[in-house]
């Protein structure tokens, strides 16, 4: 088994598109990063980021079966001997068992200034209360939804001329600034 001096193993856990495992590859890439991306799981074998992942020589797993998803992955996480899990854009909850399981670090970037709107629609939600920031946190993932310890959260003012697209669009920007930001800041203080 490969050793990577200095980085932990990571594995990725994605639903779609990947815009933020594309960033945190970037910054996995960097000579100082603290990480290793090893492998990219998706519950969607059809997510664009696997492709992604696949063209960056990534090992990548997909599985849309609901029953097994969870023992396939914990097998991968094993066999790859992998040390943290970062979720990004991964649309599945993951059962407590599975967390007690894999029973390293999982972060999971979630696109809300937390604990304000967990789960879904959050930037509908934002600009239905005629909230004045948005943004974008980062958190420990433990069995209770969206509520383990922020590691980084960064807000960004919403206008009156914003929509949920233009929201949306302003707050995946500062996504991929600040997970990598946010996956430094972890695992220096471990
Ligand atoms: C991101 O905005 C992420 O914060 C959000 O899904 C999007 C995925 O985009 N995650 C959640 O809503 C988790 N509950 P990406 O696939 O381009 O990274």
């Amino acid at each position: 088994m490969e050793t990577y001096p200095g980085k932990k193993k990571t594995a990725v856990f994605i639903s779609g598109r990947g815009s933020n495992l594309k960033s945190l590859i970037k910054y996995s890439k960097k000579k100082n990063s603290l990480i290793k991306i090893i492998l990219v799981i998706s519950n969607n074998p059809d997510a664009e980021g696997l492709k992604y992942a696949s063209r960056s020589k990534i090992k990548i797993y997909g599985n849309k079966n609901k029953s097994n998803f969870e023992n396939k992955s914990l097998k991968l996480l094993e066999k790859f001997n992998i040390d943290l899990i970062c979720l990004a854009g991964f649309m599945k909850i993951l059962s407590g068992n599975f967390i007690k399981k894999f029973s390293k670090p999982i972060l999971n970037i979630h696109p809300s200034l937390l604990p304000k709107y967990k789960g879904l629609n959050t930037h509908e939600r934002a600009i239905k209360n005629k909230d004045r920031f948005a943004g974008a946190s980062i958190h420990k993932v433990t069995e209770k939804l969206d509520s383990g310890k922020v590691i980084l959260q960064k807000k960004v003012k919403i206008l009156k001329s914003d929509n949920v697209r233009s929201l949306e669009k302003k707050v995946l920007k500062i996504e991929h600034e600040i997970y990598p930001k946010a996956v430094d800041k972890f695992l220096t203080n471990l």
